[in-house]
């Protein structure tokens, strides 16, 4: 009797939301199919390997392109792929939007107390601090000679040695390599000549960084959240895990630290961040969650970028001749053929839009949300209560014709060309976010895609060795399914003048 008078229930609920969803047009009737104690669990379970798809789908169909997400055992989410609720949350209504305590939960032990994981006073004094890093002065002496030396010791040989064995090449994990030891020099200056060595090879660390990152996002992708805290209360399974590889990672950080205090007493000539955190009175543990952050930062996103550009340019030879076309000319003078500098990479018109278009389409951080501190109302209408979480939707904004017009799906890297020269909203195309928290690494990221970029295409073709469509896999930083595996030719020499033809 009880599960008939249940089924009859659920039925009632059900159709009531048909006919409710049917005969309105208001954002906030926009939502999954729901039912009572349970909300939209059981449509969140079936679509929980495909919730980007299903996210896109259901915003498309909405008028205002927000959506209302209630499920049991997780807080009201209102996403949005509306550009003027994102500029209001970002910008205009900022101080009632921090990343708030339910984020802090989830990666509150990988990042601590650094900047990703901190609001208010704690973040702008972070932020202050860490611009420096980010001055055109940094970005030409530390992270140009940091790219130059990997790519030198990694990357092309690498590459190199696949073209001549006939090897196949996993393209994202030479990537993530790449960028994860790239970022590595530039924070710790770790294998640097006269700098401290790390305790461990970078090769451990990198795989303790992977582990964290991926337990973490699995903990704020669970269906009930209350399942990893019990895990974490009783330390076992990936939260066991997790405690373990956070300890070669905070361990590793700590003992570079207190030897970088040891052996290079600050001094004038000392204007890394280390040195200028130590000098603002920060603790050790604050300076190490602040190394964290920024590991974290530069690592998978430019790797995950990059990806699937070069898996673009697979499918788009056109567009892969116009961007060798531009790289050609503006390669530096130097025999070994190695990436653009700086000066000239900020020219690169074709290179920039086929980047762009790539991040469009396949944004590194997919979705990224905030949790309102009091209740307000967004521009469409849609209400927001205290605590709610709202997601603006990078993926999904990509693929909305009602911002990029009916080839919205379509990779078009010219549409950049034509764009008025102030470029697009960041509201529209809030990959890098926008606002007051936009990515610092913003220019230190385009700098490290184009060299990279350049250095393969100027040197190697690449040949991927399935045929079939990639799945986009948005963790903490998005990645693909299985990795890009191709196959690498080297490139005849190519003739150039040693001058920035563009
Ligand atoms: C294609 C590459 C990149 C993309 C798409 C990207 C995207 C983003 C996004 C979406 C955020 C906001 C995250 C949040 O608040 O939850 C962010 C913040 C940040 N990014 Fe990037 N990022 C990239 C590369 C880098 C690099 C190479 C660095 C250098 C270390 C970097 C440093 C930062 C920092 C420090 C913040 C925190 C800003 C703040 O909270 O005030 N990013 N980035």
């Amino acid at each position: 009797m009880l599960p008939l008078l249940t089924c009859c229930l659920f039925l009632l609920y059900s159709l009531y939301h048909v006919f409710a969803a049917a005969g309105s047009s208001s954002s906030h009737q926009y939502a999954p199919r729901s039912y009572p104690v349970v909300g939209c669990l059981v449509d969140f379970y079936w679509n929980r390997r495909r919730l980007l798809g299903w996210y896109t789908g259901l915003l498309a169909a909405s008028p205002s392109r927000t959506i209302v997400v209630d499920r049991l055992g997780a807080r009201r989410t209102v996403v949005t792929a509306n550009p003027a609720n994102v500029e209001h949350m970002l910008r205009g209504n900022f101080g009632n939007y921090p990343k708030g305590k339910p984020f802090t939960d989830v990666l509150g032990d990988l990042l601590g107390g650094g900047i990703f994981n901190v609001d208010g006073e704690r973040w702008y004094a972070q932020r202050k601090l860490m611009s420096h890093e980010f001055s055109a002065r940094v970005l030409r002496r530390v992270v140009g000679a940091a790219l130059e030396r990997e790519a030198r010791a990694g990357l092309v040989p690498a590459l190199d040695a696949a073209a001549a064995s006939g090897a196949v090449v996993d393209m994202q994990e030479l990537l993530r390599q790449f960028a994860f030891n790239v970022i590595c020099r530039v924070s710790l200056g770790a294998k640097d000549p006269g700098c401290i060595e790390l305790a461990l090879p970078l090769s451990r660390l990198a795989a303790a960084f992977d582990a964290a990152a991926a337990i973490s996002a699995r903990r704020g992708a669970a269906p009930v959240a209350a399942a990893w805290k019990v895990k974490r209360a009783l330390g076992v399974g990936s939260e066991r895990q997790l405690r373990d590889e956070l300890k070669v990672i905070h361990d590793a950080i700590m003992e570079f630290i207190r030897g970088s205090r040891e052996k290079r007493p600050a001094g004038r000539d000392r204007d890394d961040l280390l040195s200028r955190m130590a000098a603002a009175g920060y603790p050790d543990e604050a300076i190490r969650d602040m190394m964290v952050s920024f590991i974290m930062a530069g690592r998978d996103t430019t790797s995950s970028a990059l990806t699937w550009f070069f898996w673009l340019m697979t499918l788009h030879r056109d567009v892969e001749r116009e961007v060798r076309d531009e790289v050609n000319a503006c390669m530096r003078d130097h025999q070994e053929g190695f990436g653009v500098d700086l000066e000239c990479s900020r020219k690169m018109r074709v290179l920039h839009a086929a980047l762009c278009e790539t991040m469009r389409l396949y944004p590194p951080v997919a979705w990224d949300s905030k949790h309102a501190a009091e209740d307000d109302v967004l521009p469409d209408g849609t209400r927001v209560g205290r605590g709610d979480r709202v997601t603006y939707f990078p993926y999904g904004m990509g693929r909305m014709e009602s911002i990029w017009g009916a080839d919205a799906c379509e990779f078009k890297p010219r549409r950049w060309l034509t764009l008025h020269p102030d470029g697009v909203s960041p509201f529209k195309y809030p990959v890098f976010q926008a606002g007051p928290r936009t990515c610092l690494g913003k220019e230190m990221a385009f700098a490290q895609m184009k060299f990279v970029a350049s250095a393969v295409l100027h040197q190697f073709d690449l040949r991927p060795v399935a045929e079939d469509t990639p799945v986009f896999v948005p963790l903490l930083t998005a990645h693909m399914a299985g990795g890009l595996k191709v196959t690498v030719r080297r490139r005849p020499p190519q003739q150039h003048n040693g001058t920035c033809a563009i």
